[in-house]
């Protein structure tokens, strides 16, 4: 079913963004949360120039707090809500030699600690009406740890494991619960990886998804034939995989 009301983090850019326009495109009215003020009203231009409703509320993932206020006033803007999507992230693509603890707070502040409360706040909305729909944008990064990318892919896994235990014990509560795993897509966070195979838009990925999520898959991953190659990859030795990582598919 589509949703009448969404709420987007990180809906100021990327796959965000192309979620907010594609759900509006639809006629669904949108809450969009992010911290830059300009972009998310650029948003909400775009949408509103379509004939869409796009509500622009400025908040930070990190703070709790910023985040309770923003579904509560999406809540009230938007008369409840039918889908919350944590889709805020941050990257890290540096090798472990030269992380720093700077770098690994600022990833595990936005996509774990901002993924797990966005979802846990926004559940009591969803919990009174009985229904609703729980998404999390995880990411194929999270099925393995990737070279160069410690925190992030880390950070993704907990996201998905969080996301599993969600659906089992919501089952029969009639709110769903979806787990998204993007491969590569053209956005300003992805464009700090030099190699990016089978690379989607964000418009064709934002497409996809709410194509999908439709039918509230437990997890949707997409390319196909990414999310086939990662799986495979879980599969070979440990040896095989350190001695391919180190041929060159990680930089130094
Ligand atoms: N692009 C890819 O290839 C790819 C692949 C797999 C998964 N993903 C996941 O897809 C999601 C969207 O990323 P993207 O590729 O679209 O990157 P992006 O264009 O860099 O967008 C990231 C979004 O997150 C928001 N954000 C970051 N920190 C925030 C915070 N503390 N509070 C609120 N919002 C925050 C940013 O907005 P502000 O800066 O305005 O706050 C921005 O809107 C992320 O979870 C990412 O991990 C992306």
């Amino acid at each position: 079913m589509t949703p009448k009301t969404v709420f987007i983090t990180g809906a100021s850019s990327g796959i965000g963004r192309a979620l907010a326009i594609e759900y509006a495109r639809k006629g669904v009215r949108v809450a969009i949360v992010a911290r830059r003020k300009k972009e998310l009203d650029e948003v909400a231009s775009t949408v509103g120039a379509k004939g869409g409703v796009a509500v622009p509320i400025v908040a930070d993932v990190a703070d709790a707090a910023s985040v309770e206020s923003a579904l509560a006033e999406a809540n009230d803007a938007l008369g409840g809500l039918d889908m919350v999507i944590a889709n805020a992230g941050a990257g890290c693509t540096t090798h472990a030699t030269k992380l720093t603890v700077a770098d690994v707070l600022r990833v595990v502040d936005v996509n774990v600690r901002g993924a797990f409360v966005t979802l846990v706040a926004a559940l009591p909305y969803l919990l009174d009406r009985k229904r609703g729909h729980l998404v999390g944008v995880s990411s194929l990064a999270g099925r393995r740890g990737l070279p160069h990318a410690g925190p992030y892919s880390a950070s993704k896994a907990a996201l998905s494991t969080f996301l599993e235990t969600l659906r089992l014990d919501l089952a029969g509560t009639g709110v769903r619960v979806t787990d998204v795993q993007p491969g590569f897509v053209d956005t300003d966070m992805s464009r700090a990886t030099p190699t990016r195979p089978f690379l989607w838009t964000a418009e064709k990925a934002a497409k996809e998804i709410v194509s999908e999520l439709r039918h509230a898959p437990a997890v949707y991953a997409f390319p196909l034939p990414l999310s086939a190659v990662v799986s495979a990859s879980r599969l070979l030795p440990d040896g095989v995989v350190s001695y391919v990582a180190g041929r060159g598919l990680a930089r130094k």
